[in-house]
């Protein structure tokens, strides 16, 4: 057992909260993410709730605002910023009827954690005020999976398909990254990187004045992002005018969001049980029919999942920390989960002094420091963690756990942290490590 300073880390994560909290949301951090994401608030609620359960269910509540009228949940919410440049500007959302009119929102979505959430904050509500919760979360978490399944699953199959990296979370993932070198790279691109002008780019970058450039994307794959992503707006961010396109688009299956969406189809479920709100029966059809479909993206012999291009329908093998999220789906079989514990602690590949890294270091694109091509973020621990534990692996569990605490104890509540020395990486006081960092130490 590794002992760990408590009152320390229940001290930094409730003052990082308090500090981050704007009322009836939580931003991410001060400098570098003023406005409300979606999976961003679902983490946080998970943490708060332990401070304040109420204000915790408002946090879910929040995320309501920016539901477009065909159930889609946004991945931000703007927050209008006095004297700044408008962040929603390269969104025009407010143009594409069907947004919501009160707030600006971006046109895609993130990994839907809602139900979760909502699950584990009505926990800890009293009887009427968890009712009332529920009949207000429930509906519009049925409405935001029936988008899902109407817009995003294009031949049935029960699994999502993304049409950018940041529905996914892990924005600059290796796997997305090559995926957008292939498709988003028109020839200004091409010309930024040859002529080596992406470090006079970078003058504008903001993110950089903060995080030191090491720590974060690299311009070029910024600007691919950015590239997707107006193409995206020209598209009014619908799947079938995407389709229509001449030219090619990213479009991926994505394991990680397909794990977490697998495992939020089951909790919405028990949620509209428990307060008699009937899911629709083609709903339910096609939760069964993902749960067979993810199958099809596992190699047979070693069990392990990967994610597929939807336009070329192959499955790329690229290792990263998506290939241990179908733990937290928890719908791979025990042999799977037992192929991926193996796996996983393997101390050369993902079992590192801090695990677990959102990049095994055998991967030719390693890099301890950068974002999510290494470093171990709270996260996805947490989703690995609620995997294990219900796969039995409890050991496990509990050294990511214990070691996810030492890093905050050490370091304080950092955005990610070197899966090597532990160093805080990224953003100052970010919310969902502090929460994480809450729930972990409550469910020790
Ligand atoms: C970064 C992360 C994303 C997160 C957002 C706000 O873009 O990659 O997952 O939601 O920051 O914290």
């Amino acid at each position: 057992m590794i002992e760990v300073d408590e009152d320390l880390v229940f001290k930094i994560a409730q003052d990082t909260l308090q500090g981050n909290d704007s009322g009836a949301w939580t931003i991410p951090s001060k400098k570098l993410y003023p406005h409300q994401w979606l999976w961003d608030s679902c983490f946080t609620a998970i943490g708060l709730r332990h401070l304040d359960p109420k204000r915790a269910a408002t946090e879910l509540r929040s995320l309501l605002r920016g539901q477009w009228d065909n159930g889609m949940i946004p991945h931000m919410i703007f927050s209008p910023q006095k004297w700044k440049i408008d962040d929603s500007r390269i969104w025009q959302s407010h143009k594409i009827s069907g947004s919501p009119t009160n707030v600006r929102t971006s046109g895609i979505t993130q990994p839907p954690l809602m139900a979760e959430a909502t699950s584990r904050v009505a926990e800890m509500l009293d009887g009427v005020e968890r009712k009332k919760f529920l009949m207000e979360m429930v509906p519009a978490i049925i409405r935001y999976h029936q988008w899902l399944y109407w817009n995003r699953d294009p031949k049935g199959t029960g699994l999502a398909l993304l049409l950018h990296p940041w529905e996914t979370g892990l924005d600059n993932s290796p796997s997305w990254m090559s995926e957008l070198r292939k498709i988003h790279t028109p020839f200004w691109i091409k010309v930024v990187d040859l002529m080596r002008v992406d470090r006079l780019i970078s003058l504008f970058r903001r993110d950089i004045k903060t995080v030191p450039s090491d720590q974060r994307m690299k311009t070029s794959d910024l600007l691919r992002l950015h590239h997707a992503q107006q193409d995206l707006r020209r598209h009014d961010y619908e799947m079938q005018r995407v389709f229509t396109n001449t030219h090619r688009h990213f479009m991926v299956e994505s394991l990680s969001f397909n794990s977490i969406l697998m495992r939020n189809n089951e909790i919405l479920v028990d949620l509209a049980n428990q307060v008699d709100i009937e899911v629709p029966k083609w709903l339910l059809g096609r939760f069964k029919k993902a749960k067979e479909s993810l199958q099809q993206l596992c190699n047979p012999v070693t069990g392990i999942c990967y994610h597929r291009n939807y336009d070329e329908q192959v499955i790329e093998e690229v290792p990263t920390i998506s290939i241990l999220l179908p733990l937290y789906s928890g719908v791979i079989t025990q042999h799977q989960a037992q192929q991926l514990v193996n796996l996983m602690t393997n101390e050369n590949i993902y079992w590192l002094p801090y695990p677990v890294p959102s990049v095994p270091k055998t991967a030719e694109y390693f890099d301890e420091k950068r974002y999510w091509q290494g470093p171990t973020w709270l996260n996805t621990n947490w989703l690995i963690v609620d995997g294990l534990r219900r796969y039995g692996f409890q050991k496990e569990a509990d050294h990511i756990v214990e070691q996810s605490l030492k890093l905050v104890e050490s370091s304080g509540s950092k955005e990610y942290f070197s899966p090597i020395s532990g160093e805080g990486l990224g953003a100052d006081n970010f919310s969902w490590t502090a929460a994480l960092a809450l729930d972990f130490l409550k469910n020790k």
